[in-house]
């Protein structure tokens, strides 16, 4: 059971180098906890903006795990809405993305405008003081950075741009204009363990020449050439490509490093050295022992195909050696027999800060809840 005090102590713990216990990363508790403290309570990353861009354009979106829609008003304004019918709880959208006049309930065709107004419930003039005027649409926050699109469960959430702070800034100067860059896949995967250790994986590169050796070829990962910062809403990596590579994909060009950043708590946005890229998606807990997420590849529109070949062949490779080694983790943690490891903090001083972010907002939470 989570609770202030039990929260307060983890986190001075963690705040001279433990990690957070390993129960955490299997504890039901825990995994509603974070449901409610931390991803209904944050900005997500749902697509390109591009899908939403006309007039009657819907698309369906997930929240980690909350179910949400993204529509243009006929009036050309860009709105969000939980995806949920105020009747009895549909999922009111179903199919990815299409053209509609308005979003009408395959369950009782209760019919909502395209402004999340309720236009029209079957037999409700039958209903005694039934009012539509307060049956409309949960609303969202939506926002976007460049390209790409974003939602928050609150409607009255700090805006994006205040939560992205200087990464936006940090992008461009990596070389990447994201105004430029086009779609080049979607790739959703699923993992065999808790979301924190995908995010806490990502956020190190200490295992790097260990598990990585094609993606240490390409880039220093030595600890005085990687470098590790952390800033309010997002940690920063900056690997700087090694002259001597054997070149598994040409690396020499326009972006002259690796850049990886990590929007808490879990949105990835990778920037490979060499031709414009990136790959931005989300890491989602759909259950203690599971994660939901997906990767959307983007690449500026002159470079080539066979460099985006090899760059994903490249990306892949470092994706399936990760995947053995966040499973391997989980497997080991699930266990019950050992209750706390130790952060390097030289090398894994993101992760602390992350273990740290995690427990401040659980703390939130809890302390919320005793309050009410
Ligand atoms: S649940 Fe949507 S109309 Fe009944
Ligand atoms: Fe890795």
């Amino acid at each position: 059971m989570l609770t202030t005090e039990s929260i307060a102590a983890v986190r001075a713990e963690v705040a001279v180098g433990a990690t957070l216990p390993y129960s955490w990363y299997t504890d039901r508790d825990v995994f509603a906890a974070e449901r409610a403290g931390i991803f209904a309570q944050t900005w997500h990353y749902v697509g390109l903006v591009d899908r939403v861009a006309s007039p009657g354009a819907v698309m369906r979106a997930d929240l980690a795990g909350m179910p949400a829609l993204l529509v243009r008003g006929l009036d050309g304004v860009l709105r969000g809405f939980h995806n949920v019918c105020r009747h009895r709880g549909s999922v009111l959208v179903r199919e990815e993305c299409g053209v509609r006049n308005t979003l009408q309930c395959h369950y009782h065709a209760w019919t909502y405008d395209l402004d999340g107004s309720l236009r029209a419930a079957p037999r409700s003039d039958r209903e005694n003081g039934f009012d539509r005027g307060v049956f409309g649409l949960a609303p969202l926050a939506v926002d976007t950075w460049g390209p790409f699109l974003f939602a928050h469960p609150r409607p009255d959430a700090l805006p994006l741009h205040d939560w992205l702070g200087e990464m936006p800034a940090l992008v461009a100067a990596a070389g990447i204009d994201v105004d430029t860059l086009r779609l080049h896949h979607r790739v959703p995967y699923s993992l065999h363990c808790n979301w924190k250790n995908a995010v806490e994986n990502f956020l190190e590169c200490y295992h790097c020449a260990v598990a990585h050796p094609a993606f240490a070829d390409v880039m220093d990962t030595g600890p005085d050439a990687y470098r590790l910062q952390v800033r309010p809403s997002f940690a920063w990596q900056h690997g700087p490509v090694r002259l001597q590579s054997r070149g598994l994909y040409p690396v020499a060009d326009e972006v002259p490093a690796g850049q990886y950043f990590m929007i808490w708590p879990s949105i990835k946005v990778n920037i490979n050295p060499g031709r414009p890229n990136m790959s931005i998606g989300p890491v989602y807990p759909a259950g203690p022992h599971r994660t939901d997420a997906f990767l959307d590849y983007l690449f500026g529109e002159d470079v080539p195909p066979e460099w985006i070949d090899a760059m994903v062949a490249f990306d892949d490779q470092v994706g399936l050696e990760d995947r053995v080694l966040v499973e391997s983790v989980h497997h080991g943690m699930s266990g019950g027999g050992v209750e706390r490891g130790r952060y390097m903090l030289n090398s894994e001083l993101q992760l602390q800060a992350f273990a740290l972010w995690v427990a401040d907002r659980l703390a939130a939470h809890v302390g919320v809840a005793v309050d009410a």
